[in-house]
């Protein structure tokens, strides 16, 4: 089988290493890629990987059996649908079923009709509504911007002039909309639920770190680490996750026509009361998504295949490693809210030989080659050191060992990436334990 991943980030990186790993893929390319992906596999330009006609044209040129959709918004912009139209399989929903991660108010919808259990929500389009919603919910508030926003749409605050303020900001926007939601307290999860259309399989939960400073402070970014398993959370969360939240959804979906193909990203809270979904994405997390697929032991390709063509049930169970996966991100000088590009990477051989002795790989993320052919960043995300361990200690030694050979003026990480986890130190809310 032949191969095309879309897009540019530790993820897609992810993926085209996971899909060259897989004995029944015969060549994996990817559109745009970057320097580390070039490292491993042709990489072809392209200018918007929201072109949906760009996209076909390559898909076509190459002749590819799979396209792997990475990032949501060429889901969002209809790449899908148009790959689909002309015969390919995709991996990866159509506009229509991608809207539950473009749009929040619809995913509440869909919650709603299909029984998930999510936080209270009011959709709001006037500063009025807004008013009323927080005052009925109470603090600490939730504001969500209705629409994609890059990681941005999102305020949780006590505050309610800075709810007001930012909800001004999201309803200033054209068909402004927003919702204002119920805070949900507890440690969150990541699940990526892979579907058909019908079936689904869920790959090892993953914890993400959103906050860009030690101890879960400073602004939220796309995320600065992961790791799985979560020792802390019950044995069977996956199934639960499947039977209560994602199987509900996927029927819910082609109930309405618009059936969901690709990975159902769950992002839960474990509350006192039980998982609840803070939110849908139609994608593989970033960097939440590199520690479950370093985890997942099932051939990549032929699951993302099987997925894109309606035949997940003949495929057997999942199949994890034991191992622990732990990444760190390594984030550029002004990261989160003014990233600073064109710094150079230094020590990335050194790291990588680091990384290969114990059981840890290099996923560049923002880099880019200058015209001397020296890397530089290029985003605010850099690169992410993946390491497997006996468990989350060794791991994290294993990523952070390797990234201490990186050198990038500015640059920062997080220090505590699984550290909690590691020390037994998380606790759901209630579980008295
Ligand atoms: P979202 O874009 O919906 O994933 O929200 C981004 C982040 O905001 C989440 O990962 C949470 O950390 C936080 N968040 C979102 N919704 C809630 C909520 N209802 N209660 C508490 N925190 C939330
Ligand atoms: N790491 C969170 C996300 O991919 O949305």
């Amino acid at each position: 089988m032949k191969v095309i991943v879309l897009g540019s980030g530790a993820r897609e990186h992810a993926l085209v290493r996971g899909l060259l790993a897989d004995p029944d893929v015969r060549a994996v390319l990817a559109a745009p890629g970057n320097p580390g992906i070039a490292e491993i596999a042709p990489c072809e330009p392209i200018a918007d990987v929201c072109d949906a006609g760009a996209v076909l044209d390559l898909a076509r040129r190459h002749v590819v059996d799979l396209v792997v959709v990475g990032p949501e918004a060429p889901l969002v912009a209809g790449v899908g649908d148009a790959l689909r139209a002309a015969g390919f399989a995709v991996y990866g929903p159509d506009a229509g079923a991608a809207r539950l991660e473009g749009s929040k108010s619809f995913a509440k919808e869909v919650m709603a009709a299909a029984g998930v259990p999510t936080a209270l929500a009011h959709v709001c389009t006037t500063i009025a509504e807004v008013a009323a919603a927080l005052d009925a919910l109470g603090a600490p508030h939730v504001v969500k911007d209705d629409g994609l926003a890059a990681g941005k749409g999102v305020v949780v605050t006590d505050d309610r002039s800075a709810a007001l303020e930012h909800a001004r900001d999201c309803l200033d926007k054209p068909g402004g909309r927003l919702i204002v939601e119920e805070f949900l307290d507890g440690p969150e999860v990541s699940v990526f639920c892979i579907c058909d259309g019908t079936a689904v399989r869920a790959l090892a939960p993953a914890q993400d770190f959103k906050r860009v400073g030690d101890g879960d402070t400073g602004p939220n970014t796309g995320g600065m680490g992961a790791y799985s398993p979560l020792p802390w959370a019950p044995a069977h969360l996956t199934d639960w996750v499947i039977e209560h939240i994602a199987q509900p959804t996927v029927d819910e979906m082609y109930r309405r026509g618009t059936p969901f193909v690709g990975t159902l990203y769950v992002g839960l809270a474990m509350t006192s009361r039980g998982p609840r979904v803070v939110e849908f994405n139609a994608r593989f997390g970033d960097p939440d998504g590199q520690v479950s697929l370093a985890r997942l032991l099932t051939p990549l390709g032929g699951l993302l295949y099987a997925a894109a063509t309606g035949r997940l049930d003949d495929l057997d169970d999942l199949h994890h490693r034991p191992e622990a996966a732990v990444t760190v991100v390594l984030a550029a000088a002004g990261y989160p809210s003014a990233p600073r590009t064109g710094d150079q990477l230094d020590g990335l051989g050194d790291a990588a030989v680091a990384a290969t002795a114990q059981g840890a790989w290099l996923l560049h993320a923002g880099t880019r080659r200058a015209d001397d052919g020296q890397l530089v960043s290029a985003g605010g995300r850099v690169l992410g050191v993946v390491a497997l361990g006996a468990d989350l200690t060794e791991a994290r030694d294993a990523a952070y060992g390797a990234l201490s050979f990186v050198s990038l003026d500015g640059g920062h990480y997080r220090s505590d990436i699984a550290l909690a986890a590691a020390r037994g130190e998380i606790r759901i809310p209630g579980s008295g334990s």
